[in-house]
């Protein structure tokens, strides 16, 4: 049997759908990822006079951050004031490894004085603290862990976590997410008892009883939501009898989550606003990284793709807000993806590929008052199916619903038809 756990306020976060993930650390320096320091096996000290002394953000400009996060329609942000390399972003008195500016906090101020609700990612791994014990992720896996792990002492390295939770919950105003990342548990790697997560989640919990924590803590029932990323889960997470859990995928821009200089596999405007229906018509959030550049910017092509999104979230974030799965009677066409509004009753059609004048929709036939693009709310005529007459069969169950399109697409990456339904 799953233990029961107390869960957060989930309210506001399933109604808004859309947070922005922000990955920034030292290791924008290097500008190959945020894994670079394991991946290139580079012990703490070299890692520290490589990047932490030549980290200088002379164009530290999160005020812009939150405006671009705010047009792009994301209501509320996380932000990564420790990743694995254990460097700390904010002023903490528990190390000496942390930035010489505090700039968590004027992220964290920019984006709620923009509206937009704040949380915080930390890491689980640390490869910089001295009593986290060598595993099979740590830069140091090469060497020999049982002599290395004989002057560590994981249990100390968990009252560290538990002190940095506190600084955090305590001294930033209201923080709505706590993103623990991440538990891997196989041997070499590390179980939930390893981060002492019991403790840890009973200490997050009883400074913020309302905050949200993810599922990465790795003990089972214990997150507020499910966190897939880099894919879109076909059918929405669900539990073993096909209950939909809360669920939030995070994903990238490009490849990588810290600052990547050398990606080229940046996705298009497209791909994004299909990504982010993807998410909502599936009952989850998107939560969409950027990975700010060393000096402090959102590179152009951030920019950009933020920008793109902006544009269609002006005219459609009717279809994205509040919003969540269809009822499973209503079957999405070819192409296309619904999402829902249950307060309103309203069905938004997501039109990935713009056909050639008709669209069937099963199940919808006398069930709709009035269908529209949703970018200037102009009208989309209905038809009913077409009668049978004489041996000839109807092309199309009775059931269903067409409607007539303008062979010219309105001028947005995706169209959007709401359907007002009786
Ligand atoms: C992974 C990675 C990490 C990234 C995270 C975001 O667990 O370890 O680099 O921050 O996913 O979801």
């Amino acid at each position: 049997m799953t233990k029961e756990y107390p869960h957060g306020d989930r309210s506001w976060w399933q109604r808004e759908r859309f947070g922005m993930f922000i990955h920034w650390g030292v290791y924008s320096v290097p500008g190959r990822g945020e894994w670079m320091q394991t991946i290139e096996k580079i012990p703490t000290e070299e890692y520290a006079e490589r990047y932490v002394e030549n980290f200088e953000p002379d164009r530290f400009e999160p005020t812009k951050w939150a405006k671009l996060a705010k047009a792009a329609g994301m209501k509320y942000v996380v932000f990564t004031a420790k990743h694995h390399d254990g460097f700390c972003m904010w002023d903490s008195k528990y190390t000496d490894y942390k930035v010489k500016y505090d700039y968590m906090r004027d992220i964290l101020d920019a984006f709620r004085a923009e509206g937009i609700r704040t949380g915080l990612y930390y890491s689980l791994l640390d490869w910089h603290h001295d009593q986290f014990t060598i595993d099979h992720n740590h830069p140091l896996r090469d060497h020999d862990w049982a002599e290395l792990n004989k002057t560590r002492d994981q249990h100390k390295y968990c009252e560290y976590m538990r002190n940095q939770v506190t600084e955090l919950l305590t001294g930033y105003g209201q923080i709505d997410v706590m993103w623990f990342d991440y538990t891997y548990a196989i041997p070499g790697g590390k179980y939930p008892e390893e981060w002492e997560a019991e403790e840890l989640l009973a200490h997050v919990r009883k400074l913020a009883p309302d905050i949200l924590i993810d599922d990465r803590l790795g003990l089972p029932g214990s997150g507020d939501f499910i966190s897939p990323e880099q894919y879109v889960p076909r059918d929405g997470m669900r539990d073993p009898e096909g209950n939909l859990l809360p669920w939030e995928g995070c994903q990238t821009f490009s490849g990588l989550w810290g600052y990547a200089r050398d990606e080229s596999t940046w996705k298009t405007p497209h791909q994004l606003i299909t990504m982010l229906v993807g998410h909502v018509a599936r009952g989850g959030n998107l939560l969409l990284n950027v990975g700010p550049d060393p000096r402090g910017r959102f590179d152009k092509r951030a920019v950009k793709a933020l920008e793109s999104i902006a544009e269609w979230m002006d005219d459609h974030s009717d279809a994205i807000y509040n919003c969540t799965i269809a009822p499973s009677e209503y079957k999405e066409p070819e192409n296309c993806m619904y999402t829902y509004n249950p307060e309103k009753n309203r069905l938004y059609l997501h039109i990935f590929s713009y056909p050639v004048k008709f669209i069937f929709l099963p199940g919808l036939h006398g069930k709709v008052k009035f269908a529209r693009f949703l970018n200037d709310h102009s009208e989309v005529k209905m038809m009913p199916p077409p009668a049978a007459h004489g041996n000839m069969e109807p092309c199309v169950p009775a059931d269903t619903m067409i409607l007539e399109l303008p062979p010219v697409a309105p001028d947005t990456t995706v169209p959007v038809i709401e359907l007002i339904l009786k």
